[in-house]
């Protein structure tokens, strides 16, 4: 299992430059193995899963998805969280409304937070569309303060893209 305290073996020893070149690889890899799977769960829930263990230093890795005026938790790697958030409430609540990546460097700072997993000390939710539909979120959360940086939030938004793409018959 991987410990989210360590680095992933894929950025041991590599510059941060390389970060866009990882997400690519990491987008890549998504579509492979998305590809071929019309089912919106189960494609949810392997990419989740893919990312969770390709990214280092994360407590929590999943999705929200929108249900009417408020969104429910999606597959998810982590901790069991909150299942309903309001649009406008909370990082994920908060990105959806605005339908734009939040990136929060601390999240004790963020007003509003919603506090699923006490280990999480940063957190970055990107929306996830088909096309111009808003799905829900891409959400991950760090036991590291300033875990994300820019590098992150577009390498994340190129993912949910991949993702979105996968999973719009949801
Ligand atoms: N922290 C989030 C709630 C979801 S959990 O982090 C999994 C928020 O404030 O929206």
């Amino acid at each position: 299992m991987h410990d989210p305290a360590r680095p992933a073996p894929w950025t041991q020893g590599r510059p941060e430059r390389d970060k866009a070149a990882l997400y690519d690889d990491l987008a890549r890899e998504l579509d492979a193995l998305l590809s071929g799977e019309t089912d919106a769960i189960a494609n949810a829930a392997n990419a989740a899963a893919a990312i969770y263990h390709a990214l280092p230093q994360l407590n929590w890795a999943g999705f929200y998805f929108l249900r009417d005026d408020e969104l429910v938790v999606g597959p998810f790697q982590g901790l069991p969280a909150c299942v309903r958030i309001p649009l406008g409430k909370g990082v994920c609540g908060s990105a959806a409304a605005q339908r734009r990546s939040v990136m929060v460097p601390d999240v004790e700072a963020f007003p509003g937070h919603i506090a699923c997993d006490s280990a999480s000390r940063s957190e970055l939710v990107v929306p996830l569309f088909a096309g111009e539909t808003l799905l829900g979120v891409l959400d991950l959360d760090s036991p590291v303060l300033a875990r994300f940086d820019k590098a992150d939030q577009a390498g994340c938004e190129l993912l949910a893209q991949v993702i979105g793409r996968h999973i719009g018959a949801l």
